[in-house]
């Protein structure tokens, strides 16, 4: 069973990067089942239904959010017809959408389960409470879950692969953008990366516009972030195997496409 994830997608660089590359990561890995996290996929800023649709289009079947799912006022229109679309689990709740999604595949089913850190970012409730709760759902039904937890720091994403070692297939992380190499299998069989990385503008920083970035250290004053439309883009992924009865994970191996790291088919 291979799971390919893509790492936060950035506006339209980074769906054209999704709409470039996914056939030709299709192609070499195989995967059964493909994850993107889509929180900046409209214009850096909250993901519309249409974009929604194309990235099923172009072949994946569940899409995660994160902090910026509420960004653009659209996604309180569809998310709770968006079968394939999986937001925080540990927003209060009342909260539009779901935290943890079930998706069939021929006989087996795979589960989907989104969590946002509370390190540096807007409170909620407890991430590791709310995994037990969702994993103890999930392992009732299928040994296959995978785990986006979208965070800033890295000592509380390590903090939840550790927390689920055994108990899940993957915990990969996302938000901060910037991939990791630190991709291993745990002990207990749960493949973790701290973060996949960014999909879009390759020289922007985290993929918004350099000058804007730069003037907010340089002045510490209100600035608008824009995604560049032109320029380099890079792809981030993770591939990931996981033993067919077991769920456990038997490898996962990072993926970046960029100028830097060109894409060798
Ligand atoms: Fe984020």
């Amino acid at each position: 069973m291979n799971i390919l994830f893509i790492g936060d997608v950035v506006g339209s660089p980074g769906r054209d990067m999704v709409k470039e590359y996914l056939p030709k990561l299709k192609e070499k890995f195989r995967p059964n089942f493909t994850i993107i996290n889509g929180e900046n996929a409209a214009s850096g800023k909250g993901i519309t239904e249409k974009i929604y649709r194309e990235f099923l289009s172009f072949g994946a079947q569940a899409i995660t959010l994160g902090n910026h799912a509420w960004d653009n006022k659209e996604i309180f229109e569809f998310i709770d017809s968006a079968k394939n679309m999986v937001r925080p689990a540990n927003f209060p709740e009342g909260t539009p959408g779901k935290g943890l999604g079930f998706f069939k595949l021929n006989d087996v089913e795979i589960a989907v389960i989104n969590l946002q850190g509370r390190t540096f970012m807007a409170p909620l409730d407890c991430p590791f409470r709310k995994a037990d709760e969702l994993v103890e759902i999930a392992r009732a039904r299928t040994p296959f879950i995978f785990v986006d937890f979208h965070a800033e720091v890295t000592s509380e994403k390590q903090a939840m692969g550790w927390y689920l070692d055994g108990r899940v297939s993957a915990v990969v992380g996302t938000h901060t953008h910037v991939q990791t190499a630190d991709n291993r299998i745990l002990p207990e069989g749960t493949g973790y990366l701290t973060d996949v990385g960014m999909t879009g503008p390759y020289d922007g920083i985290l993929g918004v516009e350099r000058d804007a970035v730069l003037k907010r250290f340089l002045m510490s004053l209100p600035v608008r972030f824009e995604v560049p439309k032109t320029g380099r883009t890079q792809l981030s992924a993770v591939m990931i195997e996981l033993d067919r009865k077991t769920g456990k994970c038997k490898k996962i191996e990072r993926i970046l496409i960029n100028d830097d790291h060109p894409w060798y088919s």
